[in-house]
């Protein structure tokens, strides 16, 4: 395909998130782009990867490179994945879609949030075996049921309850920026989106976006407070998880965990993985980046559970960092949106792209050929 965008000068994952900044109008960059508070937590994540040293070993044969990942018996080309992102279409038009097929390509998962601005149904198609569903328990049990049968419905077989939700995060940008759930053309977005014509005419053909799986249900808000109190509930317990683990049937991973004794919960409860995960930093800016909350999660659960973790991954050594403390998996929020932002499909290709020339090369650096193999030796020798 010829590179009208000149994306192939994208070298980085942050040189995408610069074009994409550079074509969306402030407030719809700033949902994706922005954390909570002062953005403490956003920041530690990406530079406590920095942080994780590792040593490379060489004279070891590498001309050939496996980054293949096998996750509950399926394989995947590369051990990342789409987390899952509410309300993508906001950021760029047809997000959604996109990367669910982009997934498909690239044979890695994609999960499809709760909030996403397409039906699961039609992501699960676009996805084709490759989709993976993470569930927001509601504040109505009929909601969340509902959710759950549509789901198993539409084929998916992993379902990803996100924890970390008792209420949901103040994100100063939001505030300042106005941001209003049902949305609201404010002269200040309508000047921001004049600014950025390709966004505004893109956005027009598609409509304005909404969280679509609760459409019907969301018709009658009329505040901020409905909306949440349909999305999410401050009283989510142990107790909702464990009749959860009895309704489900496939695959259960519960997302957000930060704590090793709720990481030995999760895995007492029979759930078959967790995502140590801070929601990239959405959530609270007091608490630890997850890849320093790691090892005490892995010491007490290796080997009963999958560990899977997100929140910070930027690079394709980011990936390594995790696999040598002990992840299985890793997901990537902000990285794949940037790519679509920066320049729809062919962006996102560009985001997978980049995260995957990186990996590939660092094993070959690394002295690892294959990405299964890469364990705590290679950080011990940092140390
Ligand atoms: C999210 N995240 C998220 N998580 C979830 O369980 N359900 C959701 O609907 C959303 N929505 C959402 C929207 C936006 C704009 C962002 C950036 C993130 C959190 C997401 O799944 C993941 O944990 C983080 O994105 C990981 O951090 P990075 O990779 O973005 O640094």
């Amino acid at each position: 395909m010829v590179d009208l965008m000149g994306l192939d000068r994208a070298a980085s994952i942050d040189d995408l998130r610069l074009r994409a900044k550079a074509r969306i109008p402030r407030f719809a960059f700033d949902l994706v782009d922005g954390g909570a508070e002062n953005e403490r937590n956003l920041r530690r994540n990406v530079e406590a990867f920095g942080e994780v040293e590792l040593t490379p070993r060489y004279m070891v044969d590498v001309s050939e490179i496996d980054t293949q990942a096998t996750l509950f018996g399926q394989s995947y080309d590369a051990p990342f994945g789409m987390a899952p992102i509410g309300m993508l279409n906001a950021f760029w038009p047809g997000a959604d879609l996109t990367l669910a097929r982009l997934c498909k390509r690239r044979n890695i998962p994609y999960v499809a949030s709760s909030a996403a601005s397409t039906p699961l149904e039609a992501l699960a198609e676009a996805a084709d075996g490759n989709g993976w569903f993470q569930l927001y328990v509601s504040s109505d049990a009929e909601v969340t049921e509902g959710l759950i049968a549509r789901a198993e419905a539409a084929g998916y077989t992993t379902l990803m309850v996100t924890a970390d939700v008792p209420a949901a995060g103040k994100r100063d940008r939001d505030i300042r920026n106005q941001l209003a759930v049902p949305f609201r053309f404010t002269p200040e977005v309508l000047l921001q989106c004049m600014a950025n014509p390709r966004w505004a005419l893109t956005s027009l053909r598609h409509g304005t976006p909404n969280v679509a799986n609760y459409a019907d249900l969301l018709q009658s808000a009329t505040s901020y407070a409905d909306v949440q109190k349909t999305l999410i509930t401050p009283a989510f317990t142990w107790d909702g998880l464990e009749r959860l683990r009895a309704r489900w049937k496939g695959k259960l991973l519960v997302k957000g965990i930060l704590h090793p004794e709720d990481a030995v919960k999760c895995a007492d409860l029979g759930c078959d993985g967790i995502v140590v995960s801070n929601h990239g930093g959405r959530q609270v800016a007091f608490g630890p980046p997850t890849i320093e909350a790691l090892p005490a999660i892995v010491e007490d659960v290796a080997g009963r559970m999958t560990i899977i973790l997100d929140s910070g991954i930027r690079r394709g050594a980011d990936v390594l960092r995790a696999k040598a403390r002990g992840a299985d998996f890793v997901l990537a929020g902000r990285a794949f949106a940037y790519g679509v932002g920066a320049g729809g499909e062919a962006g996102a290709a560009r985001a997978f792209e980049i995260l995957h020339l990186e990996l590939v090369r660092a094993l070959g650096q690394l002295g690892v050929p294959s990405f299964k193999d890469v364990g705590s030796s290679a950080l011990r020798l940092a140390l």
